[in-house]
């Protein structure tokens, strides 16, 4: 059973979620009318996925979304962070709209509808069509164009039903993994190059965001990781090294969306474009601003003897001006990422603090963990205690944010389902609700029945 400690109380008008991705659970890849997307292809590299997994099959949540929508239903969540399939939508990324596809999304979302659940849309989750990055993809200026043309499509379809609307997830993940370590799509390798593409995913959040509102969509805002970064020693070698690595991973990603400006005019000499123009679109006032929270970061100058270790799964390449290290003294998820739920508190102190009028209301889009938790005992249950643990003490941690004055609006759990974890495959298991892989069977774990006793002490939903 579960530990005995308590669980938070929120106000009665907290956003109880949970969250998942389109190329993560869906399967369904060749189905009506879809194009290839970057994680099709991606997929395809020889010894780019743990033991070759693809998305192909997945959770099958394509077919089985029903059964899928039922289970949060019984859950009592208010709200379901989903992603939208920019490949299904736009086969080629551009023009022609594949109307087969976008019916998926109309039918997902009167389903979550009927059953009081409120549809938070991501339009891009990291599954760029394939045919955009024959064109250059993030590298390439007028993929934001594109994002906007795609948000328009979706935005006119499905904005009389959609509660909240993020244009990007995660564009400092999709930047450093995808193009420059090459350990997720597109595969590039580009080190410092990558901000080129970080850039344009920023223009493309603005320009999306234009493009909903003309589409008369509101309540939007963006699913943004950020985490502490602290230094490994007082060293100033350290303190310096962290600094940078604090100024990339977080303050290049919100800086320009809240402030409009990039945070060091070292990094926007590095790009190119009317950087200035394109701030003044990035920086469209946003309804809200949602924060992914997984595990703070401990950075090292690159010659310090401080060992690296985990934190980015993959070595630097030569010349970074850091270098991550282990944080020690934590439980670790079996994942190997460090459970430190203070940091979430840190992190949304940090945004009131740095942001202070300017921010908006605050939610949490993503917070979870993966056990390597074992299929049904004998009795049928998955007794997850330590996911269980893992929630509470991160939601007791925000709720000391919200105490100390912190505008945060809801929390969502990634993930409702156990779904292919992109470069690690299927063995990280971030769900609510166990994926049999072999019959595609959904088994709610003890932590869905933990979050569902927690929603309906807080009166169901907000
Ligand atoms: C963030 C990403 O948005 C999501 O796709 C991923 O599965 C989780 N983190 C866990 O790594």
């Amino acid at each position: 059973m579960t530990t005995q400690q308590q669980d938070p109380h929120f106000p009665a008008d907290f956003l109880w979620g949970v969250a998942a991705a389109a190329y993560q659970i869906e399967g369904a890849v060749d189905a009506d009318g879809r194009g290839r997307s970057i994680w099709d292809v991606f997929c395809e590299r020889p010894g780019a996925i743990v033991r070759g997994e693809t998305g192909v099959l997945a959770t099958d949540h394509y077919r089985r979304y029903r059964e899928d929508v039922a289970l949060m239903r019984d859950l009592g969540v208010g709200a379901y962070r989903l992603s939208v399939s920019w490949s299904r939508v736009q086969p080629d990324g551009r023009g022609a709209v594949n109307e087969a596809g976008l019916d998926f999304y109309d039918r997902l979302i009167d389903e979550l509808c009927a059953a009081g659940i409120r549809p938070a849309v991501t339009l891009f989750h990291w599954d760029l069509p394939q045919a955009l990055q024959d064109t250059g993809g993030w590298l390439e200026r007028d993929t934001a164009a594109r994002l906007a043309e795609y948000a328009d499509i979706v935005g006119r379809r499905l904005g009389d039903r959609v509660a909240m609307w993020m244009p990007l997830n995660e564009p400092v993940v999709h930047t450093l993994y995808g193009h420059a370590l090459g350990v997720h799509a597109p595969g590039l390798e580009l080190g410092f190059g990558a901000l080129q593409a970080a850039h344009h995913q920023l223009l493309g959040h603005g320009l999306a965001v234009q493009a909903l509102r003309a589409a008369g969509c509101g309540n939007i805002g963006i699913a943004s990781n950020h985490a502490p970064v602290h230094a490994a020693s007082d060293a100033p070698g350290d303190v310096d090294a962290a600094d940078i690595y604090d100024h990339i991973v977080n303050w290049t990603f919100a800086d320009p969306v809240l402030r409009g400006s990039y945070p060091a005019p070292e990094l926007a000499a590095l790009l190119q474009g009317p950087v200035e123009d394109d701030l003044a679109i990035i920086s469209q006032p946003l309804d809200w601003f949602g924060i992914n929270y997984y595990e703070p970061t401990v950075i090292a100058a690159p010659d310090s003897e401080e060992g690296t270790a985990g934190v980015l799964e993959v070595d630097l390449p030569p010349g970074m001006p850091f270098r991550p290290v282990a944080l020690d003294g934590y439980p670790r998820t079996d994942f190997g990422w460090p459970i430190v739920p203070d940091g979430l508190r840190e992190i949304v102190q940090t945004f009131a603090d740095r942001y202070g009028d300017s921010l908006p209301p605050i939610y949490i889009t993503e917070s979870g963990a993966s056990f390597h938790d074992g299929g049904p005992d004998a009795d049928g249950r998955i007794r997850d205690t330590r996911r269980i643990d893992y929630h509470r003490a991160h939601l007791t941690a925000l709720r000391q944010a919200v105490d100390a004055g912190v505008d945060v609006r809801g929390y969502f759990v990634w993930s409702i389902l156990d779904n292919f974890e992109w470069a690690a495959g299927y063995q990280e298991r971030f769900g609510l609700v166990h994926v049999d892989y072999d019959t595609l069977e959904r088994t709610p774990k003890d932590s869905y029945h933990w979050y569902r006793n927690l929603i309906a002490a807080h009166d169901g939903r907000a």
